[in-house]
């Protein structure tokens, strides 16, 4: 059996959820809920990153212990999978125990290996991407994302050897040219590799919050270090009494954008050699959603709560939209009002007008029986290339080409109900047998564009199987033309999304 691990960012919980945190999440799921389909064995990891200054200040603020707010917005964290239908394994948070203990496990392993050593270190600080900051990466003096000034901060501290790994990395890229996808951004993780790889500060010296650095209890783990290892220390505690790491290390694909493309796509693999474990599988780097050319984000205040969305659109198309309008890989601007117009023409319209059409055809026409076809119809090859092509753009982590395959099918669908006209055929006894067939085909390829469908509409596509009288089985051998079983006590279906108004939406 294949693994597939698969992981987003553990998001930071100084703010609630916001629709960019909601888009790599519902990539993941459509991911692994396909890799299921094809009989994978899957493990799909999220959580939250709730170590770091950035938490740390904003439970002062409020006045409370970090705990104790940490605590309280977990919770809020957990509900964005449940939201928009993602079903994951485990969520992982960086303050529990068996996360904490693992951190120190490994960095001591990097630590014993000869890779970590002592020094002073003065640079400037961004808080907002916790991150040091050369002085040629700012503009006007702030930090190009957050706008802010980073502060300067100077103090004794374990460092990482990076510059000893630049060697093993770049032979580890040209080993694996698809270690990073899309290639322009395997390209930027290369030659940021190939312009010279500088130590850098592993812990952080007399923070209250954080992992204790194990030979010296008054640094903490620097938070990205302390982040990135929860990639592998979910896999120690997520199962009692099961080290998942046998299955599922290194089998791991890790989603995230392209402003954290250098702590996953360099220091990364560099922490896990130094650390003697194998490096990831494959590291898929998405762009921005931008709301008018504005990255949407915390510190820019720009947010659009998904759970809003789902309230008036439903998850099934938030997460349609969110694959949909933006190219996977791309930046993309986006518009609330470009949500509604794709829920009309293509859930709506498309997808939604075409199962109410069939089965009330079949139900008018052949009294709620689906008439007995064998052969082939007008559109198995149709069929035939969402099975061959859906997995092969996945396989790319395309799931915006991947859905565009499945839209093929169910325009062709669409097209083929105006070109064969049932109710004229209806009329007439002596086209008996050409109505058969194609309420057969229809039926045949609605059937087929659900199953492939379901990793992307999870709610819906059992409701048109239902609807159909067909198997709910998603299994990925289903997308083939002819399985449609004839069936009796077809009615016609309810709308399956309905029509939402436009003001209500908008406010
Ligand atoms: N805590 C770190 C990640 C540590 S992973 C070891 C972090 N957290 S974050 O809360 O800022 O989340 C960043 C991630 O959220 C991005 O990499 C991306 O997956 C997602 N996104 C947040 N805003 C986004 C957009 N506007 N557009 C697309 N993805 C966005 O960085």
């Amino acid at each position: 059996m294949t693994s597939f691990y698969i992981t987003t960012p553990i998001y930071y919980v100084n703010s609630t959820p916001h629709i960019g945190h909601a888009y790599t999440t519902i990539a993941a799921d459509i991911l692994t809920r396909h890799h299921k389909q094809r009989g994978d064995e899957t493990f799909f990891l999220t959580g939250t990153d709730e170590h770091g200054s950035k938490v740390y200040r904003v439970a002062e603020e409020q006045g409370l212990d970090p705990k104790t707010y940490v605590d309280q917005i977990a919770e809020a964290w957990r509900e964005l999978p449940r939201l928009v239908d993602a079903d994951y394994d485990f969520f992982i948070r960086t303050t529990d125990e068996g996360h904490k203990r693992f951190v120190q496990e490994f960095i001591q392993r990097i630590y014993d290996n000869g890779y970590i050593y002592r020094d002073v270190y003065s640079g400037l600080y961004c808080v907002g991407c916790e991150e040091f900051k050369a002085e040629a990466e700012l503009v006007d003096g702030k930090c190009p994302i957050h706008g802010t000034v980073p502060e300067r901060i100077e103090e004794t501290n374990y460092f990482f050897k990076l510059s000893a790994f630049q060697q093993p990395l770049l032979e580890l890229y040209d080993a694996r040219p698809d270690f990073v996808l899309p290639r322009f951004r395997y390209n930027e993780a290369r030659s940021f590799i190939e312009g010279g790889l500088q130590d850098f500060s592993l812990s952080r010296a007399g923070h209250p919050w954080g992992v204790p650095v194990p030979w010296d209890d008054s640094q903490v783990v620097y938070v990205w270090v302390d982040a990135l290892i929860n990639y592998v220390s979910a896999l120690t505690y997520a199962r009692e009494g099961e080290d998942l790491r046998e299955k599922f290390w290194p089998e791991v694909r890790h989603l995230l954008a392209k402003d954290i493309l250098r702590f996953h796509c360099v220091f990364w693999p560099a922490l896990l050699l130094a650390a003697g474990y194998e490096v990831p599988k494959q590291l898929f780097v998405h762009g921005w959603l931008l709301l008018d050319d504005t990255k949407i984000s915390k510190s820019v205040g720009n947010v659009i709560d998904p759970l809003d969305l789902v309230d008036v659109y439903g998850s099934d198309a938030v997460r349609f939209w969110a694959v949909r309008a933006v190219s996977f890989g791309q930046d993309g601007n986006v518009t609330l009002d470009s949500l509604h117009e794709r829920y009309e023409r293509e859930l709506a319209n498309d997808l939604g007008n075409l199962v109410s059409r069939t089965t009330a055809m079949i139900a008018r026409y052949r009294d709620g029986r689906i008439p007995a076809i064998t052969g082939d119809g007008g559109v198995s090859d149709v069929i035939e290339a969402v099975k061959r092509e859906v997995p092969t753009r996945l396989d790319v982590f395309d799931v915006t080409g991947a859905v565009d395959v499945v839209w093929d099918l169910v325009r062709s669908l669409n097209k083929h109900v105006e070109q064969t006209k049932p109710w004229e055929l209806a009329k007439d006894e002596a086209r008996s047998a050409d109505l058969d067939r194609v309420l057969y085909d229809l039926a045949d390829g609605l059937r087929a564009a659900a199953v492939a469908l379901s990793a992307y509409l999870p709610r819906t596509a059992p409701l048109i199987l239902r609807a159909l009288g067909q198997s709910e089985d998603l299994a990925w051998e289903n997308v083939e033309p002819g399985r449609t079983v004839p069936v009796e006590g077809i009615e016609p279906a309810a709308p399956l999304f309905p029509r939402v108004d436009p003001q209500t939406a908008a406010a």
